[in-house]
């Protein structure tokens, strides 16, 4: 099944407990939340403490995205903040192998994300130790940007790697997401849907959810 996962990124920060709770009753899967440090990534957002906070405004899983230099050093952190998926950037992490094995020990679901210029093969070699695969289809640091098209040729050959191995990994993929580019993403094998600017810049966050699901169905029906 096709999970969405806005990105409060794009949401109104001063209201941010408000903007879940409305998410959440329209039909969001997941709460996807940028961690971003102004290191890995020319942007500061927020980290465990906000975290902690918003826990208390929805039962969704919190599926969150560190855009951080050393992830290792603050895993637990986010764990205990009630993060239910933790995303590292590959890019960000010497020891790739370790850092996803600590997620997995803090009680969470482990993730790498790719930038659009990392190859495949930085995760051939830890497909045991992943839940999912994060594709960054714009480069990370800002929403509204736009989808770069060569990352659909890559969203198709991970998911043939994932498929002919029998692995029951996840793709996600995120950037730029909204219902013009959402069906090509949907037929390349995606099957968690990050969308910040499509969502939360709608007037109504329930259509907009909609009207995404409704092209991921179609997409795949052409399959
Ligand atoms: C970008 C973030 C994304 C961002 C996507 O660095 O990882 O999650 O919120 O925003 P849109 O959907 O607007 O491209
Ligand atoms: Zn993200």
């Amino acid at each position: 099944m096709a999970l969405i996962a806005p990105s409060i990124l794009s949401a109104d920060f001063a209201r941010m407990g408000e903007e879940i709770k409305e998410i959440t009753a329209v039909g969001a899967d997941w709460i996807h939340i940028d961690v971003m440090d102004g290191h890995f990534v020319p942007n500061i957002t927020l980290g465990p403490p906000v975290i902690t906070c918003l826990r208390t405004y929805t039962p969704l899983p919190f599926d969150v995205h560190l855009m951080i230099s050393q992830p290792e050093r603050y895993i637990e952190d986010f764990a205990a903040a009630g993060a239910q998926i933790v995303t590292v950037q590959a890019e960000a992490c010497i020891h790739l192998h370790r850092t996803l094995q600590q997620i997995r020990q803090a009680g969470c679901q482990a993730a790498a994300a790719l930038n659009p210029a990392t190859p495949l093969e930085a995760i051939e070699y830890v497909l045991e130790d992943l839940d999912m695969v994060l594709i960054m289809s714009v480069n990370p640091g800002f929403g509204g940007q736009s989808f770069i098209p060569a990352m659909l040729p890559k969203i198709r050959r991970l998911r043939e790697m994932i498929d002919s191995r029998g692995l029951a990994i996840k793709i996600e993929v995120d950037g730029g997401v909204n219902v013009n580019t959402v069906g090509p993403v949907a037929q390349a094998g995606c099957d968690v849907y990050v969308a910040g600017t499509a969502i939360f810049g709608a007037k109504d966050y329930g259509k907009a959810i909609q009207e995404m699901r409704q092209k991921i169905a179609a997409a795949k029906s052409k399959k």
